[in-house]
Parts: C-alpha cells; sequence; structure tokens
C-alpha cells in the first residue's frame, strides 16, 4: 500500500529533504506541500499539490509531516484533526499551550511529536537516562551542549531539552544538565552529554553530518503513524523502546 504524504513547511531545509525522501520511497507517494509565501500552483502543472490553503492539500493526503515553526504546528494539528489525518510534527520550540494541543487533538488522530527524528538519537537518549541513573548518586556534573548552523532559531535544541528530560528521569533530578548552545556556519546537529566527575569525563555525543538523516526517521515514522489509532506517540514508539 502507498502512503500519501503532505508536507507542512514544504519550501524549508527540512520539508525539501523529506519532499526528496518520499519521492523516492518506495512506499510513499508525495501528495504535496503547504507553504505560506510561494503558493505555485495545483494539480495542473506538477504531479502534487503546492498550496497556502490547507484545506486543498490535507484531504488528499494519508498523513501530516510538519516541520514549520513553534507558532504554527498547534493551528495545523487542529486542522488535520478535522480532516482525520495523522499528524508528525518535528518543529522545535514548542511552547506548553501548542503541545497541550497536540495532546488534545491526539483524541482524535494519531499524532507523533519528536524534536529529533534521526532514530539513532532513541538509542542516545536512552543511554544518556542510564548513564545518568547509574550515575545518580555519585559526584558528577551534567551538561549538554548542542551545536547547530548559525539559522536554527530556538536555543536550547529540542533535542538538548529532551536529552536533558531523559537525564532527569535517569537521575531523579539530583543532578540537573546545564545547557550550552553554539550556532555557527552550517552544523547539521551535534548533541554532547557530558558527565563530568573530579578526573575523570563521560561523553555521549551524537553527529548528524546529513539533514536528511532527520527526513528519512521522519518518513519512516509517519508511514508507521499512518496504521496507528488515535492517540499520543513519540519515536520510542517507532522503534518500540519501551521507557
Ligand atoms: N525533529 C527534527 O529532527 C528536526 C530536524 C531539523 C529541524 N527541525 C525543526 O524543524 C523546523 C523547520 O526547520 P528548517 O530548518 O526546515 O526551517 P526553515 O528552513 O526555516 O523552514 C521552515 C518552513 O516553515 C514554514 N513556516 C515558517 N513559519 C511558518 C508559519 N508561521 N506558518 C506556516 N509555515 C511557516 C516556512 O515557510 P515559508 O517558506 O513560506 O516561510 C518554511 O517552509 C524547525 O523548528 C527546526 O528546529 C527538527
Amino acid at each position: 500500500m502507498i502512503i500519501s504524504v503532505g508536507i507542512i513547511g514544504y519550501t524549508g531545509r527540512m520539508g525539501q529533504a523529506i519532499a526528496r525522501t518520499v519521492e523516492t520511497h518506495s512506499a510513499a507517494s508525495l501528495a504535496g506541500g503547504l507553504t505560506r509565501t510561494t503558493p505555485v500552483g495545483g494539480k495542473d502543472n506538477r504531479p502534487f499539490i503546492v498550496t497556502d490553503k490547507p484545506e486543498e492539500l490535507f484531504p488528499e493526503c494519508d498523513v501530516l509531516i510538519d516541520f514549520s515553526h513553534a507558532s504554527a504546528t498547534s493551528h495545523y494539528a487542529q486542522i488535520a484533526a478535522q480532516y482525520g489525518k495523522p499528524f508528525l510534527s518535528g518543529t522545535t520550540g514548542l511552547d506548553k499551550d501548542s503541545l497541550a494541543a497536540l495532546h488534545e487533538v491526539s483524541a482524535k488522530i494519531p499524532v507523533l511529536y519528536t524534536t529529533n527524528t534521526s532514530l539513532s538519537l532513541v538509542v542516545v537518549k536512552q543511554m544518556a537516562r542510564v548513564a545518568a541513573r547509574l550515575l545518580k548518586d555519585q559526584d558528577y556534573d551534567v551538561s549538554i551542549l548542542d551545536k547547530h548552523h548559525r539559522w536554527k532559531k530556538d536555543a536550547p535544541s529540542g533535542t538538548a531539552l529532551t536529552l536533558g528530560k531523559a537525564v532527569l528521569e535517569g537521575n531523579d533530578g539530583k543532578h540537573p544538565p546545564v545547557y550550552s548552545s553554539i550556532r555557527s556556519g552550517a552544523i547539521v546537529g551535534e548533541h554532547d552529554i557530558l558527565f563530568a566527575g573530579t578526573g575523570e569525563n563521560i561523553t555521549i555525543q551524537h553527529v548528524v553530518t546529513d539533514r536528511r538523516v532527520f527526513a528519512r526517521g521522519a518518513v519512516q515514522a509517519a508511514l508507521w503513524l499512518a496504521g496507528q489509532k488515535p492517540g499520543y506517540y513519540i519515536m520510542d514508539d517507532v522503534l518500540e523502546i519501551g521507557g
């Protein structure tokens, strides 16, 4: 079965990477993209829709992938719920109200929210949780450093905060992580979790050098989401990793 995918934030760096991934995927087809500023016509002049009107795109999709802006995600999730369409968002920097809105619509549609669609990041998160738990009663400070390209709007990154949450779950909040961020050049995405003792350090590092990693993970997760019941999901569910 071919799953038809719609992309919110189609003109963006991630939107374009996801479009290319969908176009070459054997189990997916590109229904089209939603954009704010440059709608370039409907199906007449290309095999998929590019529009600024959700009502033109959403009914054509089996699943929606949102990589847009924190101020827009909950709005589009609510429209997706009106059309009964599964909704995956990788947009970072969502505030509490936006996250609450995603939880609310997940009563009607499958929703997957993740600040990092790299599949290996799921493994790194588990490693961070385990290391934090094992060092919980020891004299260690925890720091999380994220490095991203100069255009990234939020800091610390959503992934840094997700890793920080895993650390806090592991050590019951005993050593809260300190965050720092570097925004420089075209760095795709790097995260270091440093457990610094007195005389020895442990660093867990995750480095992405190619944005297509996020795109591949997003598409794999979206295809999985299209077959799920309404509910709120995270990347761990895609890989069936518990706790
Ligand atoms: N989860 C992950 O693995 C992951 C990985 C990388 C990035 N991200 C996140 O994904 C998001 C997009 O990243 P990017 O690098 O692709 O950014 P980008 O190149 O700036 O693209 C953003 C896209 O969102 C659209 N957009 C911006 N504001 C909007 C609004 N208010 N309403 C509707 N659409 C809006 C833009 O449309 P116009 O062109 O029309 O302005 C553009 O298509 C960011 O939050 C980023 O942190 C997540």
